[in-house]
Order: structure tokens, then sequence, then C-alpha cells
């Protein structure tokens, strides 16, 4: 790759990333900053929902906490000591009533602290027990009514009991509540696969089971235990838990949920921004590249066309120094010129008057005479034809078959082409528009065209002539099987007296000439070398003013 098309690569890439980086960077800020504002808001929303659905638990608790009091305390209220102490009183009443509340036992305790009568499953276990000395049964004779924290006591399974006492009547009614149904109030809570709902104590102990198993507070999740109003909201460990102390602070209720489980909206829209964002990088990238693809392609033609009528310019401009030049000293030499030419011809009428035997040299003399007149004429033909390169030639423009001009003109080397084995073969098409120009100036480019490769290829070859012609322009290429054109020649091609010929072959004018010619009508000449090697020469001709 040369150092030309290595920059307008490179400034394609450059102009591809500026354009990218254009398109793509506005889209993934705005993106960026929907994505983080709607994750705050989906974590807002999370938070609100929490909220609830702790306090509405709470409620529920207390609720159904307060109904299993407020049963026993109706059941104190009704019956006196002899009643309820009858173990088939007892039966009846807990028959009754178990139907409607979550209880698994009925205990009858009098106010010493013994068992009176009991119906449950644990009756042997607990038969005969005293519960003087116990916490619960001292608080119930002080306030009435208690609810325990959860305890394994006599039965050795962790329970909680309910226990109320009338100030009128000297007994204790304590029912141990249903843990499974108490259990569900909690875990009926909506909170995601990996959350969790239970019930601590001050002391961290669970009241209820944990959904995930656990029955020990982590070092990082101790804080929940401080003492606040309400309901709180703590993020520890990407878990979001809300706490609220119930049973005058006794019980803590901890519902614990995964931020990420309830995020689902938010990563479904972060998902679509996800695919968007890549459709958008694609099109912008394939955007990028074809539209810096396209102002590279303007830029590398117009850089281009610019060289090249630089180059126009600079011929031109040795073209018209050349000329000016040429006029003079063709001037000049053209009187000299035909000062010898005439003394010449003097000389050889001289000699051909002289008897030949007074005369022993004059065959070497007539023969001198022969080649003075013979260079006088070549350089007459140098002078003449840049008398011609440098005369302002006036056209004489008709409507003129290219096709014919061709066909003419090639006639005029086919002799020469023949003896050096040379083929001259030609697609004319013949539908070629008939075009306004100088058919004579134009026949003298074809020959010199047809000359100089006839004089490339030596012997052997062939040339291919070929006419096209589209709305705008009518295109003759010649195309030979010579040697081809090297860089260096490239060159200085159309440059005056550039030549490659031995000194008295060629004069280098002839291409400089077509040039000017071509120019002059209105067209161009271009030159280059064919894949399969020779030289290619266009002639282009406006087809504006064709009949
Ligand atoms: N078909 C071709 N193949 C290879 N080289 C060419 C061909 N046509 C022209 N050239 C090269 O271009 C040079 C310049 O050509 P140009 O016609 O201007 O002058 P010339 O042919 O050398 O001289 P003159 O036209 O006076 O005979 C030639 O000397 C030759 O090196
Ligand atoms: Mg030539």
């Amino acid at each position: 790759m040369n150092k030309k098309a290595r920059y307008y690569v490179r400034l394609q890439q450059i102009l591809t990333s500026a354009f990218f980086i254009l398109i793509i960077v506005p889209t993934l800020i705005i993106t960026g900053v929907t994505a983080s504002s709607s994750r705050n808001e989906a974590i807002e929303k999370i938070k609100i929902s929490e909220t609830l659905m702790i306090e509405h638990r709470k409620d529920v608790i207390n609720r159904y906490l307060r109904r299993q009091e407020e049963l026993l305390a109706v059941l104190v209220g009704l019956y006196p000591l002899d009643y309820l102490g009858n173990q088939k009183n007892l039966d009846t009443v807990f028959t009754a009533v178990s139907k409607n509340a979550d209880i698994v036992d009925l205990h009858v305790i009098n106010a010493s602290g013994e068992q009176f009568a009991y119906v449950g499953p644990y009756r042997n276990s607990l038969a005969g027990k005293n519960y003087k000395d116990a916490p619960w049964f001292q608080e119930v004779l002080i306030s009435g009514r208690h609810i325990s924290d959860v305890f394994k006591g006599y039965r050795d399974i962790p329970h909680f009991v309910v226990a109320v006492t009338d100030p009128l009547k000297e007994y204790v009614l304590r029912a141990t509540i249903n843990s499974e149904i108490f259990n569900s109030l909690l875990h009926n809570a909506q909170i995601g696969p990996s959350g969790d709902a239970f019930i601590l104590n001050p002391a961290a102990e669970f009241q209820t089971p944990s959904l995930q198993g656990v029955n020990k507070l982590r070092p990082s999740e101790k804080t929940l235990l401080e003492h606040h109003e309400g309901t709180s909201l703590v993020m520890i460990d990407s878990f979001l838990y809300a706490t609220t102390w119930m049973k005058d602070g006794q019980w803590l209720l901890v519902i614990k949920s995964r931020i990420e489980d309830s995020l689902g909206s938010y990563y479904e829209n972060r998902n679509r921004n996800l695919v968007i964002i890549a459709v958008t990088s694609l099109v912008a990238l394939v955007a990028a590249v074809l539209i810096s693809h396209f102002m590279v392609v303007i830029m590398e033609k117009g850089d281009r066309e610019r060289a090249n009528l630089n180059q126009q310019m600079v011929q031109m401009e040795k073209m018209a120094t050349v000329g000016r030049l040429a006029a003079g000293i063709a001037h000049e030499i053209n009187n000299p010129l035909q000062l010898i030419t005439s003394q010449a011809g003097w000389i050889q009428e001289l000699l051909e008057e002289e008897e030949p035997e007074q005369s022993k040299n004059r065959n070497e003399y007539l023969d001198a005479v022969k080649k003075i007149k013979h260079h006088v004429h070549r350089a007459g033909t140098v002078t003449h034809r840049l008398l011609g390169f440098s005369k302002k030639m006036s056209s004489k423009n008709t409507m003129v078959n290219v096709n014919e001009v061709i066909e003419e003109t090639m006639s005029f080397v086919e002799n020469e082409a023949r003896n050096n084995s040379i083929e001259i073969q030609s697609k004319l098409d013949p539908s070629l528009p008939l075009i306004l120009t100088d058919s004579s100036q134009l026949q003298q480019v074809i020959l010199n065209i047809l000359n100089n490769a006839i004089d490339a290829m030596i012997q052997n070859g062939i040339i291919e002539v070929v006419t096209r012609a589209d709305k705008k322009n009518l295109y003759m290429q010649f195309s030979d099987s010579g040697p081809g054109i090297t860089e260096e020649v490239m060159k200085h091609i159309f440059d005056p007296f550039f030549t490659t010929k031995a000194p008295g072959k060629g004069t280098g004018l002839g291409l400089s000439i077509c040039y000017d010619i071509m120019r002059k009508l209105g067209g161009q000449i271009e030159v280059g070398n064919r894949k399969e090697g020779g030289a290619v020469f266009v002639l282009t001709l406006p087809v504006t003013g064709t009949a």
C-alpha cells in the first residue's frame, strides 16, 4: 500500500471512529442515566411495598393473637373454676372452642400455680406440674394477660402460650397456640425465593422458624435488633430487611427479601435496553463506516481531480513555454535551412554540369550534397512540427464520423504494420454518434498513437482499436501488445521533446502535440498499461454538439 492509500485508510478509520463515538456516546449516556434512575425507582417501589407488607403482617399477627386472648378472656369471664376445673366440662368447652381457635390445648391452673385441669395432647408430661414460679404465671397474675415467647417448657417442644385471668376468678386459663397456623401467618408473605420472614425476641432468638432454615442471626444482622419506632428498612449485603417491633418490644418481626429477586421488571427493561444498545451500536457502526467511506471516496476523488488539474496546468505551462521558444527557434532555423537547401541545390546543379573526368571526386560531392539535403529536410520537418505546435491552430469543425477517421488513419499505417507483422484489429461501435470536431487534427493524434504503438512493438504484435460512447463522451481506445510504459516514462510521456527513441529517430513531440490537440478539441488523452502487458491510450471527446 502506498503512502497516499495508507493516508485515506487512516482518514476513514478516524472518521469512522469519530462518527461512531458521536452516535454511540450520547446513546450510552442516556441509557445509563435512565437505567440507573429506573433502578433507583424500582428499589423505591420495593421499599414501599415491603413497608406495606410488613405492616400488614404485623396487623394480621396482632389481630390473630388478640383473637386468641379474647377467646380465653371470654371463657374465664363465663366460667368459674369449679366448672372449668371439671375435666368433662373442660373437654366439652375445648371441643367447642378449638374449632374457632387455633389452640392445641387448654390449661386450668389455680391461683397457687397448680395444674387443675388440662385438655390436650400433653396430658401426661404436664400432669402435676406447678407454675407458681414461672415468669409468665407471675406476669399474668399482675397484668391479667400474657403471651409468651417461644419456649420448650415441660413438654420439651418449642411452643408459645396465651394465658388469661380475671381479677374476680381464682384461676388462670392458658392455651398453647397452634404453631403451624401461627407460622403460616408469616410465611404467607410474598417474599421471593431467597427471602425470609421470622420473628425474633430481643435476645435474637427465633420465635418462628426461618424459611431458609437459619436459626441464628449473622453478625452483620445484629443491628436489626436496635430499637426503633414503626417500620425500619435496612440494606445488608444486598438484602432488604423490613423490621418492626411488636408486642411492646418483645418481638421483632423481620421480613427479608433479596433486592435482585424483586427487580425482575427492572432487569427485563435493562435487557431490552441492552438489546437496543447492541442494535443501535451495530447500526451506528455500519452507518459510520458507510458515511466515512462515502466521504473519503468523495475526498479522494476531489484530491485526484485537483492533482490532475494541477498536472494539466503544469503540462500546459510547459507547452506554452516550449511553444514560444519553439516558434522563435523554428523561425530562426528555418531561414538558414532554406539557404542551406538552396545552396546545396545550386552545388548539386553545378556538380551535375561538371565533366566527370575533370572532377575525380564528383560522385562523393554529389553524395555529400544528397546527405546535406536529406538532413536539412529532416531538420525542416522538426521546425515545421514546432511551428505547427506553437501556432494557434484554428480548428475547422465539422460533423465527424469518428469511426471513419480511424479507419482512414489505419489505412495510412497498414503497410508499415504488415511489413512488421503487426496486426491492427478494430471493434468500432457502429452506433457512435457524429460529433462536431476537427477531423484532420483528430487524425493527427490517431496517427501519432498508431505510429508509437508500431514503433514500440517493432516486430509481431497486435494493435486493438475500440470505440464506444455514452451520453456524455465518445471514447477511442488504442491498446497494443508492446512492452508497455515504465513509471519513469509515464511521468514525462506528454512532455515536449521527451523520447526514448534513438537520436534522430524521434523528436519526442508526438504525444505532447496530441495532448495539446485533444485539449483544444475539448477532450483529453489518457495513458495506462494493460493488465496483460502493453500500453493503452484512451482519447475522450465530448458528444455535445452532435447532430
Ligand atoms: N505505445 C507505446 N508503447 C510504449 N512506449 C510508448 C508508446 N507510445 C509512446 N511511448 C513512449 O513515449 C515516448 C514519447 O512519445 P512521443 O510520441 O511523444 O515521441 P516519440 O514517438 O519518441 O517521437 P516522435 O513522435 O517524434 O516520433 C516514446 O519515445 C516512447 O518511449
Ligand atoms: Mg511518436
